[in-house]
């Protein structure tokens, strides 16, 4: 049988550029990409669905345990399912944002969906898999030969964030910005670096410029078996 694949775990905040550098770093090297936001998105989505409120914990604990969630790790299709329900787009709409802390909070579920990567990715054929998300270098994969933080300056992100978002008010995307940063940083502190992680700042590098520094830290500190 394959060898288990190798992890490279990227961990970051919004606007650090977390989601498209670690796709595109999975795309070059011909890695899996797992983006770990899309399973508390979908467990969302799912509370939502059975008409319960994501600030009810009782009510996450039973949409966790009847959660039939699967996840593509292509980096160019990256399918999320629900049972057989194709929520790859849902898991993106503002209601589904607005709700994921709730869910992303409650350690039990934490516990669980970790459990759900690890499988995904021991199952996987991919040789490696980049494990992105906030507590994959310290909780989900603190054992991965390559572990960075990406990281940028806030108002670097929050400009990140108003381009993305052509059309809204940047000190309104910044507000929201910091705010997110407030909650998501409250369950899992992904603004410093646990010891032996690499840190890439990426307020100074275009996108490009990013991703070379990216695979300068995994052709540094490993390749695949
Ligand atoms: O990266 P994202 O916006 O898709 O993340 C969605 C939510 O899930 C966000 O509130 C942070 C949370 N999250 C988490 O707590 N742990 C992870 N490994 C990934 C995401």
């Amino acid at each position: 049988t394959d060898a288990a694949p190798f992890i490279v775990a990227i961990d970051g905040p919004a606007g650090s550029g977390k989601s498209s550098v670690s796709k595109a770093v999975a795309r070059r090297l011909g890695y899996g990409y797992l983006d770990t936001g899309a399973a508390y998105r979908a467990l969302a989505w799912h509370v939502l669905e059975r008409g319960a409120d994501t600030a009810d914990e009782d009510a996450v604990l039973a949409a966790a345990a009847d959660f039939p969630f699967g996840q593509g790790l292509d980096p160019d299709d990256r399918l999320v399912l629900v049972g057989d329900v194709d929520v790859t787009a849902a898991i993106r709409e503002p209601r589904v944002s607005g709700a994921v802390s709730g869910v992303a909070r409650v350690p039990a579920v934490r516990v669980q969906v970790n459990d759900a990567f690890r499988r995904i990715v021991a199952e996987s054929a991919y040789p490696a898999v980049v494990v992105e998300g906030r507590d994959i270098t310290t909780v989900v994969a603190p054992d991965a030969p390559v572990r960075i933080l990406l990281t940028a300056a806030p108002e670097v992100r929050a400009a990140r964030r108003a381009g993305e978002l052509a059309g809204h008010d940047a000190s309104a995307v910044a507000a929201a910005l910091h705010r997110r940063d407030a909650t998501d940083s409250a369950v899992v502190d992904f603004l410093t670096a646990a010891p032996g992680v690499e840190v890439v700042d990426s307020s100074d590098l275009d996108f490009d410029q990013t991703i070379d520094a990216v695979l300068a830290v995994i052709r540094r500190l490993a390749s695949p078996q």
